[in-house]
């Protein structure tokens, strides 16, 4: 069975996008290398709703063990649905452009929308959290115009990698790859070698993935 991506984007730039354009490269090499479907969340077209007072109250409900009601159950049935979309993949390529040092905040509610307990993780008092989500590959494609890794913190601090490494790792997700293409300065004369390395790597990544068999959706058969 060919291998099953999950897109998730986050840039509003369209074709401005450097994100967009490496989750281009990846996707194109994962169908040529044989892959699968590609399922697509733009996270900027297609925004998911608020993750709010109906949501937490299913969220706390849940964590006390209780089915959520009313409001909250009509809520948590679209959370449900979040996470069949995630565990339905292979693997999950996040498109991340930096906003402000972290993830943009439809990404960032995407996170908060799937991260629940008996979705994306168990938790255990004595060895703290366990991801649901195993068996998954997970690729990050980050972006940001100014910080670039080892930069003085006057040119930012990564509050994104490393968070949604983290993130992915909770969980379960693994291995987890990440493609840089940091700094991305308009104008910067290295900015087109800079870019054609990263969208190299990108598409070595999707042919990768292309050819991988499909592990993780077949055995653990959905949710958990
Ligand atoms: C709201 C906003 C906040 C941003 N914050 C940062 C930042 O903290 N650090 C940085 O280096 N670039 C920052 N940028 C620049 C973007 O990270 C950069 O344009 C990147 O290419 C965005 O990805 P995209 O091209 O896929 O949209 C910001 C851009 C926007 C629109």
């Amino acid at each position: 069975m060919p291998t099953r991506l999950l897109l998730v984007t986050a840039s509003p730039r369209g074709e401005a996008s450097e994100s967009l354009r490496l989750a281009g490269a990846l996707v194109d090499a994962f169908r040529d290398a044989g892959g699968g479907e590609v399922d697509v969340l733009d996270l900027f077209a297609d925004p998911l709703p608020a993750f709010a007072a109906d949501e937490t109250r299913a969220k706390m409900a849940v964590i006390g063990g209780e089915a959520p009601t009313g409001a909250a159950a009509v809520a948590w049935e679209e959370v449900l649905a979040l996470g069949a979309r995630v565990a339905a993949a292979d693997a999950l390529v996040l498109a991340a452009p930096m906003w402000n040092a972290t993830v943009p905040w439809p990404l960032k509610l995407f996170i908060d929308t799937l991260t629940q307990p008996g979705v994306a993780f168990g938790f255990d008092p004595e060895a703290g959290y366990q991801g649901l989500l195993g068996g998954r590959r997970a690729v990050v494609l980050a972006t940001s115009a100014v910080y670039a890794p080892g930069v003085p913190p006057a040119f930012g601090i990564d509050f994104h990698v490393p968070y949604l490494e983290h993130w992915l790792q909770m969980c379960g997700f693994g291995p987890i790859d990440v493609v840089r293409l940091q700094p991305a300065w308009p104008g910067d004369p290295s900015l087109d070698a800079h870019r054609e390395a990263a969208l190299a790597q990108a598409a070595a990544l999707g042919r990768e993935l292309g050819r991988a068999p499909a592990a993780a959706a077949a055995a653990a058969g959905g949710l958990g």
